[in-house]
């Protein structure tokens, strides 16, 4: 894949989940297109090594999505600073497998309150200055689990169904303020999501890589907001989703 080099500021972008995965590898690609790149997320020891690479056009602010207070101090400290959000992109996320008959109470509590409360906080926080500008995109990195019932994935199903609902509403309540969202709902990505706990089912090897996740988010953020990208599903040509 051909490396994105344009240098030219072309926005400010909050990311979450940024110290890991997919949100890492959008960070540094986003950046290197010329996005300036505000990065959240809890580890603050990742986000310093992330802006190491990219001290121009990413920031650091520790932030923990579950926590709405925590949101929006960090929220306020980027308006503060940069005036306006041009792209919200909520990837945070958590995932976590098991038959629901022997999940744990404490998970059903992590991961609605990370992959579900967790965009909705970041919305609630930033949407309001995209709509006073009368201009914004958000991105929610959703998942084929939001759009079919995968087994074992009953709450991270739940989480990403819920998105998918939060999304339908805000992107037809928020078109008619100039502010445009798109779901993308991937199937397996090349991250340490897949780790020792959480075993991918396929060939690894055909898993989608964050880079081409990110080509796509520049793709979107680079169209003209005439036309609204709702939702995109892709997946490995090795798993099957019907999206019905
Ligand atoms: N990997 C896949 O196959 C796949 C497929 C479809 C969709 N997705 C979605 O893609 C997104 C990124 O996942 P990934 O695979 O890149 O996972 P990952 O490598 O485990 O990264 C998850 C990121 O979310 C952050 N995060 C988790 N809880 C947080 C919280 N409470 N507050 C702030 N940040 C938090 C983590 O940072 P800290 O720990 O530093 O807070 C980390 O940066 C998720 O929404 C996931 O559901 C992944």
């Amino acid at each position: 894949m051909a490396k994105i080099t344009t240098k030219r500021k072309k926005g400010t972008v909050v990311l979450t989940g940024a110290s890991s995965g997919l949100g890492k590898v959008l960070a540094l690609e986003l950046a290197g297109a010329g996005y300036r790149i505000c990065a959240l997320a809890r580890n603050a020891d990742k986000l310093a090594d992330l802006v190491k690479k990219n001290p121009g056009m990413i920031a650091a602010y520790a932030a923990d999505v579950t926590d709405y207070a925590s949101v929006e101090s960090a929220t306020a400290k980027i308006l503060k600073k940069h005036k306006s959000v041009d792209v919200l992109i909520n990837n945070a996320g958590i995932f976590h497998t098991a038959p629901f008959h022997e999940e744990s109470v404490e998970n059903i509590d992590k991961i609605i309150d990370t992959n579900l409360k967790g965009p909705m906080f970041c919305t609630r926080a930033v949407a309001p200055s995209m709509v006073a500008r009368k201009r914004g995109r958000i991105i929610n990195i959703s998942s084929v689990s939001g759009i079919n019932g995968i087994p074992g994935q009953a709450i991270y199903g739940a989480s990403k169904h819920g998105l998918q609902g939060f999304a339908d509403v805000i992107g037809y309540e928020l078109r008619e303020h100039g502010v445009l969202v798109t779901n993308l709902c991937p199937g397996g990505i090349q991250t340490p999501l897949w780790g020792a706990h959480n075993p991918y089912p396929g060939e690894s090897d055909c898993l989608t890589r964050c880079e081409e996740i990110a080509a796509l988010v520049v793709h979107i953020l680079q169209q003209p907001d005439r036309t609204l990208y709702k939702k995109v599903v892709f997946f490995p040509k090795t798993e099957w989703h019907s999206d019905d």
